[in-house]
C-alpha cells in the first residue's frame, strides 16, 4: 500500500525568511566507519520573538545536546523523525550537538559516506542534515571551522573547506583543522579523508594572488590528472578575462572519487568530483571525455562566484546558480574552440532530453513552484533550459549589456542568498530595460511552439513573416500567456547566397516575438528570398515552418550560422523519416540532397567536425518527439534504414574521406578532434554494409590499430549499433584489453545496452552479473541501466523484458540509493505516448512500483505525478 499521506510537498510561495542566524559553526569529526562522532557547536542568534529553534536532521543518533555549556534535559527539547526542536532559547547562545553517524552503511551517497576506503561528503541539496542537526537551508550562511581526527596511516589526507590552520599528530591519530572565512550555507560544506596521489600547481590571479591548486586522485592515477589541472587553469584565466571574476582563497582543491551520484560538487575551496570528470588520457578516454572534463572542471570553478559567493535563497531558485553556471561553462567551452560544434551538441541535448521532459508528467518551470524531493529537480530543465534562458538575455542585451548586468548582480548580492527575480532585476537595472514579459520563462513549463507563415512577392519585392506562438498546457498550468521570444534570422537567395533584407531601412536580423501573432514585413530586390529562422537556436522553442527541400538545401549551402546549416540537414532527414513512417514504405532521399552531401564529403575544405554532424541523422529519441504516440518499431526501422541508405549512396566518397584519417595522431587539439569525429561518423554509417570486405578491413584497422580510445570506441560502437558481424569479436577483445579499467568498461557496458537488436534486455540482465558491473556504484548503473532506459526500441520491447529489467533495478535501488533509482524511472513516465500493447504493461509496471515497501519520496513524487 502506498502511504502518500506522509509525503508533504513544499511550495515556492510559502517561503519564510529564517528565524535564526548561525554566526559560526564549529565542527569536529572523529572519523570511524560505523560510528563517526560529530560535534557541532553553533553560535546562534534568534531574530524574532518565537523562542523555539527547529533544526533539520535525518537518520541521526543524538549523543549529547547542550546550550551555553549546560546539558539540556529531556523537557527542553523534542525530537521527531526529521526535526529537533529546542524550546525557550535565549537571544544569543551557543548550541552544541553531538551526533553519531554510520558512513560505511550510507549507500545513498548523501551526507558523509565511505566508499572505496575514502570518507567523503555530498551535502547539496539537503545532505548536511544527515551529518548533524542544522538549519539546512541555503539562506542560512555561517563561517565554518572544521577539525578532523583520523588514523594517519589509512587517511594521510584530511581535507575540508577554506584554509588549513592547524595540523598535528597524537600517536597514530592525525588532527587537521580548516577554516573557511567566507560565510556559506551548509550545502557547500565538504570533508574528505583518504589516501591519494597529489598533483600540485599554482595560478596567479590578475590581482597577484598566488593560488595553490591541488588535485587528489586514486593512487597510480597521477598521469591521468594533467589534463584536468590544465583545464582548471584555463577556466581561472577565462573567468577573469570574460567575466572579470577572480578566485578568492589561497588554495583550491579538487578530489576525484569513484562513488558519486552526480558529476561533481562545487563545495567552497574543495570541489568533489566523480572521477570520470577528472581522469583522462588518450589511451583510456575519448575526446568527448576530455571535452566533458574541461566543461565540468569549468562549471564547478565558475560556481565560486555564481553559486557560492552569491547563492540561492531557497531550492526553488536552483536555476539561479545552475542555469547561469551552465551558460558560463558552455561559453567557456565555446571560447576554448569549436564554438559551432559545442552549440549544436547543446541544442541536441535540449531537443531530445529537455523537450521530452517539458512534455512529460514531470514538466516543471526552470523555477519550480512545488517540490517534494529536491533531488528530483537537478534536471535538464533547471540546468539546460535554465542556461538557454540566460542565453536569451545575452542575445537581447548583447555581450556588453549582459556583462553590465552581471556586474550589477555580483556587486549587489555578493555574500547574499538571492532569487531568480534578483538576477533579472539586476539585468534590467543595469541596462534600463523592461523584462516583465521575459520573466514568464521562469514561471511557465512547456516548450513554446511557434508557427510560421511566409509570403514573398518578387514582382513587388515585398515579403512577410507571420509568427504565431502557443505554449502547451503542462501539469498544473494551462492557458499560458505569450512569451518574449528572440528569434534570430538570416536570408539566402536561390543560389544559396546569404542576403540581407530590410524592414523600415534596418536589416532584419532579430525578431522579438512578444505577441500571440506578429507580422514582420520586409523588402528585397532578389528573385527569391528564403528565410532561415532561429539562428544559433536563439530560443528554446519548437519552430513549425514547412519549407521545400530546395529551400532547405539553399540554407544548408548558404546560411552563415552553423546551427542553421546543420538544422536544415536535420529537417531534411526528419521529413524523410516521417514520410517513410506515414507511407509505411522505405526511406528515400532525393538525389539532389545526396549530391549536396557528396560534395561536402569530397570537398577538402569542409570542416570535418561540422561534416560529422551532417552525417548523423536524428536519433530515434529525436524522431519520437514528432509524435503524440510514438510509432516505436517503425521509428527504429526507419532510422536504421536511413543510415544504411546513406552508407549505400555515399560509400565511395565516405571511404575516400575516411582514408584521410591519421591513425597515429593522438593529440587532443581542435583539428585532430574534428578529424576523429568525422572518422567515427563515417564508421557509424559504413558499418551498415555487413558484406563489404573493404569496409570490414577498415573497421578492423580502426578498432585495433588506432591508439586512441576515441577511434577504438568509434569502431566498436559502429559495429554494435549496426549489428555488424564483427561486433562480438570487438566486444570480446575490448573486454580482454580493458577488464581492469572500470571507467573504460563503463563504455563497454553502455555500448551494449544501447544496441537496437532484440534481446538486449536479456543481455543487459546478464551483464549485471559481469565483474565490470557493481550495484553499489552509480557510474556502473548509469552506464548499463540508465543507458538502457534511453534505448527506445528495447526498453519498450513488446515482450515486456525491458520493463521487467528496469522495474527490478528500481525496486532494488529504492532504499539503497533513491537518487539513482529515480534517474532510472524518468524515461518510464511517458507511458501515455507509448502504443499498445506496451502502454498497458508500462502503466502496470508503474503501479506496481508505487506499492514498494518504504517507497522513497524521489520515486513517489514521479510516480504519483505520472499516474495522476
Ligand atoms: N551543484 C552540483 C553541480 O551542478 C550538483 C549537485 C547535485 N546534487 C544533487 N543532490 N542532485 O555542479
Ligand atoms: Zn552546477
Amino acid at each position: 500500500m502506498s502511504e502518500s499521506v506522509t509525503f508533504e510537498p513544499k511550495y515556492r510561495l510559502d517561503y519564510q525568511a529564517p528565524a535564526f542566524r548561525i554566526h559560526t559553526t564549529n565542527l569536529t569529526f572523529e572519523l570511524d566507519d560505523h560510528a563517526t562522532r560529530v560535534t557541532n557547536s553553533m553560535e546562534l542568534e534568534r531574530l524574532g520573538d518565537d523562542d523555539t529553534l527547529t533544526l533539520d536532521g535525518d537518520d541521526l543518533e543524538l549523543a549529547a545536546l547542550s546550550l551555553d555549556g549546560v546539558a539540556l534535559d529531556a523537557k527542553a527539547y523534542q525530537r521527531t523523525k526529521d526535526k529537533l526542536k529546542i524550546f525557550r532559547v535565549p537571544k544569543r547562545f551557543l548550541l552544541t550537538v553531538v551526533t553519531i553517524i554510520d558512513p560505511a552503511r550510507n549507500s545513498s551517497l548523501e551526507g558523509l559516506y565511505k566508499s572505496a576506503g575514502t570518507f567523503c561528503t555530498q551535502c547539496e541539496a539537503e545532505g548536511f542534515r544527515r551529518i548533524t542537526y542544522y538549519l539546512d537551508r541555503p539562506d542560512v550562511l555561517s563561517v565554518f571551522t572544521t577539525t578532523i581526527h583520523a588514523p594517519k596511516a589509512s587517511y594521510p589526507f584530511l581535507l575540508s573547506n577554506g584554509n588549513c590552520i592547524e595540523k598535528f599528530e597524537t600517536g597514530s591519530i592525525q588532527t587537521v583543522t580548516w577554516h573557511d572565512p567566507f560565510p556559506k550555507p551548509a550545502y557547500l560544506f565538504a570533508l574528505v579523508a583518504g589516501d591519494f596521489d597529489l598533483l600540485e600547481d599554482s595560478f596567479t590571479t590578475q590581482s597577484g594572488r598566488v593560488v595553490t591548486l591541488q588535485l587528489f586522485v586514486d593512487r597510480g592515477n597521477l598521469p591521468r590528472a594533467d589534463f584536468a589541472m590544465a583545464a582548471l587553469k584555463r577556466a581561472m584565466a577565462w573567468d577573469e578575462q570574460r567575466f572579470n571574476l577572480e578566485y578568492d582563497l589561497d588554495i583550491y582543491m579538487v578530489v576525484a572519487v569513484d562513488f558519486f551520484n552526480m558529476g561533481a560538487m562545487e563545495n567552497k575551496g574543495l570541489n568533489i568530483f566523480n572521477s570520470k570528470y577528472v581522469l583522462a588520457d588518450s589511451e583510456t578516454a575519448t575526446d568527448q571525455d576530455f571535452i566533458n572534463v574541461e566543461a565540468v572542471i569549468g562549471h564547478e570553478y565558475f560556481h565560486n562566484w555564481t553559486g557560492n559567493r552569491v547563492t540561492c535563497q531557497d531550492w526553488f531558485q536552483l536555476s539561479l546558480k545552475e542555469g547561469l553556471t551552465v551558460f558560463r561553462d558552455q561559453e567557456f567551452s565555446a571560447d576554448m574552440g569549436m564554438r559551432a560544434v559545442k552549440r549544436i551538441q547543446d541544442v541536441r541535448i535540449m531537443r531530445t532530453h529537455q523537450f521530452e521532459e517539458d512534455a512529460s508528467p514531470m514538466a516543471h518551470p526552470i523555477r519550480p513552484d512545488k517540490v517534494l524531493e529536491m533531488n528530483n529537480f537537478y534536471t535538464v530543465t533547471v540546468y539546460n533550459k535554465g542556461a538557454e534562458v540566460i542565453r536569451m538575455l545575452h542575445t537581447l542585451l548583447g555581450e556588453t549589456g549582459f556583462q553590465k548586468g552581471m556586474k550589477t548582480y555580483i556587486h549587489r548580492h555578493d555574500g547574499q542568498a538571492v532569487t531568480c527575480e534578483d538576477f533579472v532585476r539586476a539585468m534590467e537595472d543595469a541596462n534600463d530595460v523592461n523584462l516583465s514579459q521575459f520573466r514568464h520563462w521562469y514561471a511557465y513549463a512547456g516548450t513554446p511552439e511557434v508557427d510560421v507563415d511566409y509570403q514573398f512577392d518578387s514582382t513587388t519585392g515585398s515579403g512577410s513573416l507571420t509568427l504565431q506562438q502557443h505554449t502547451p498546457d503542462t501539469p498544473g498550468q494551462s492557458n499560458k500567456p505569450p512569451m518574449h521570444i528572440p528569434i534570430r534570422l538570416e536570408f539566402v537567395n536561390a543560389h544559396g547566397e546569404r542576403i540581407q533584407v530590410v524592414s523600415e531601412h534596418a536589416p532584419v536580423e532579430l525578431i522579438e516575438l512578444t505577441e500571440r501573432r506578429q507580422v514582420v514585413h520586409f523588402s528585397s530586390p532578389e528573385e527569391k528570398v528564403i528565410p532561415a529562422l532561429l539562428a544559433d537556436f536563439s530560443a528554446p522553442i519548437r519552430l513549425r515552418f514547412e519549407q521545400p527541400e530546395d529551400d532547405l538545401i539553399a540554407i544548408l549551402n548558404g546560411a552563415h550560422d552553423a546551427f542553421l546549416r546543420w538544422d536544415a540537414s536535420q529537417r531534411i532527414y526528419l521529413n524523410a523519416l516521417r514520410n517513410a513512417i506515414r507511407q509505411d514504405d522505405s526511406v528515400e532521399l532525393s538525389e539532389r540532397f545526396i549530391d549536396v552531401l557528396e560534395t561536402a564529403i569530397r570537398n577538402q575544405n569542409t570542416d570535418p567536425a561540422l561534416l560529422s554532424l551532417l552525417l548523423q541523422p536524428p536519433s530515434e529519441e529525436t524522431l519520437a518527439q514528432e509524435y503524440k504516440v510514438i510509432p516505436i518499431a517503425a521509428a527504429t526501422r526507419v532510422v536504421a534504414e536511413l543510415k544504411s541508405l546513406l552508407a549505400l549512396s555515399l560509400r565511395d566518397a565516405l571511404l575516400a574521406r575516411y582514408a584521410a584519417t591519421d591513425w597515429q595522431q593522438r593529440s587532443f587539439n581542435g583539428n585532430a578532434v574534428a578529424i576523429r569525429m568525422c572518422t567515427n561518423a563515417i564508421a557509424q554509417l559504413l558499418a551498415y554494409h555487413h558484406e563489404d570486405e573493404v569496409i570490414l578491413r577498415e573497421l578492423d584497422k580502426q578498432f585495433s590499430q588506432s591508439n586512441t580510445m576515441t577511434l577504438a570506441m568509434g569502431a566498436l560502437a559502429a559495429a554494435v549499433h549496426a549489428e555488424h558481424p564483427a561486433a562480438e569479436r570487438y566486444l570480446a577483445h575490448f573486454a580482454d584489453q580493458w577488464g581492469h579499467e572500470k571507467l573504460v568498461m563503463d563504455k563497454w557496458l553502455a555500448v551494449q545496452s544501447s544496441a537496437p537488436g532484440s534481446g538486449t534486455a536479456q543481455k543487459v540482465e546478464l551483464l549485471t552479473h559481469h565483474p565490470a558491473f557493481d550495484w553499489g556504484n552509480p557510474n556502473r548503473i548509469y552506464a548499463l541501466l540508465a543507458t538502457f532506459t534511453h534505448n527506445l526500441n528495447q526498453l519498450h520491447a513488446e515482450d515486456g523484458s525491458g520493463y521487467a529489467l528496469i522495474e527490478q533495478a528500481i525496486s532494488r535501488l529504492n532504499q539503497q540509493n533513491p537518487q539513482v533509482a529515480s534517474r532510472l524511472l524518468s524515461p518510464l513516465l511517458k507511458w501515455r505516448s507509448i502504443p499498445e500493447p506496451q502502454q498497458t504493461q508500462l502503466k502496470r509496471t508503474l503501479e506496481r512500483l508505487q506499492t514498494l515497501d518504504n517507497l522513497a519520496p524521489d520515486l513517489h513524487e514521479k510516480l504519483s505525478q505520472a499516474l495522476a
